[in-house]
C-alpha cells in the first residue's frame, strides 16, 4: 500500500481509454490499495487508476462518512434525469466548475471479491460513478462544460474535494 502521484492535466494518460481487467491477481490488489491511500491522503471523493497512470478499469470512491469502495470494470447501464452540479478533480487542480450530471444511474461492476455488484445511485454517488468511469474512458469534467460556462479557479488555501456536494 502506498501513496502515489496523481497525474495532472494535460497529461496524456488522463487522454488514454483504460483497459478491462480480466483476472483478480495481487497486481489489481495492489493497484485498489494504491487507490484508496492515495484519495484518501489527497481528501477526494473518488481516484480512477488513469489517474496514478494506469491504464486498468479500477476505480475508488468514498463518499464521507463512509468506507472506501473500489470497483473494478465499472460500466454505467441506465441513467437518467439531468442536474447541474459544481465538480473539480485531483487531476485539475485548483479549478471547478458546474456541468450537467445524471439524477441517477445504474451501473455494474466487479468488486475485489470479483463478486458482480450492480449499483443504484443518485446524489453524490451517481456523480462520483460518472466523474470515475469518465476518466476509464478519458474523459474530463470540463468536457462537460456548455459553451457559456468556464472553469473558476479556486483559492489555493480551499479544502477542495474531488468533487464537491450539492447543497
Ligand atoms: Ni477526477
Amino acid at each position: 500500500m502506498a501513496i502515489v502521484p496523481i497525474y495532472e492535466f494535460p497529461h496524456e494518460v488522463l487522454r488514454k481509454k483504460a483497459r478491462k481487467v480480466k483476472k483478480l491477481d495481487d497486481s489489481i490488489h495492489r493497484i485498489a490499495d494504491d487507490l484508496i491511500d492515495t484519495m484518501q491522503n489527497a481528501q477526494g471523493v473518488g481516484l480512477a487508476a488513469n489517474q496514478i497512470g494506469i491504464l486498468k478499469r479500477i476505480i475508488a470512491i468514498q463518499l464521507p462518512e463512509e468506507d472506501p469502495r473500489i470497483y473494478i470494470n465499472p460500466e454505467i447501464i441506465a441513467k437518467e434525469g439531468e442536474r447541474e452540479v459544481p465538480e473539480a478533480c485531483l487531476s485539475v487542480p485548483g479549478y471547478t466548475g458546474i456541468i450537467t450530471r445524471s439524477i441517477w444511474v445504474k451501473a455494474k461492476a466487479w468488486d475485489r471479491e470479483w463478486k458482480d455488484v450492480r449499483i443504484r445511485a443518485d446524489g453524490l454517488l451517481a456523480q462520483a460513478l460518472e466523474h470515475e468511469i469518465d476518466h476509464l474512458n478519458g474523459i474530463l469534467y470540463m468536457d462537460h462544460l456548455s459553451e457559456h460556462q468556464k472553469l473558476q479557479k479556486v483559492e489555493p488555501e480551499t479544502n477542495l474535494e474531488e468533487i464537491q456536494e450539492e447543497d
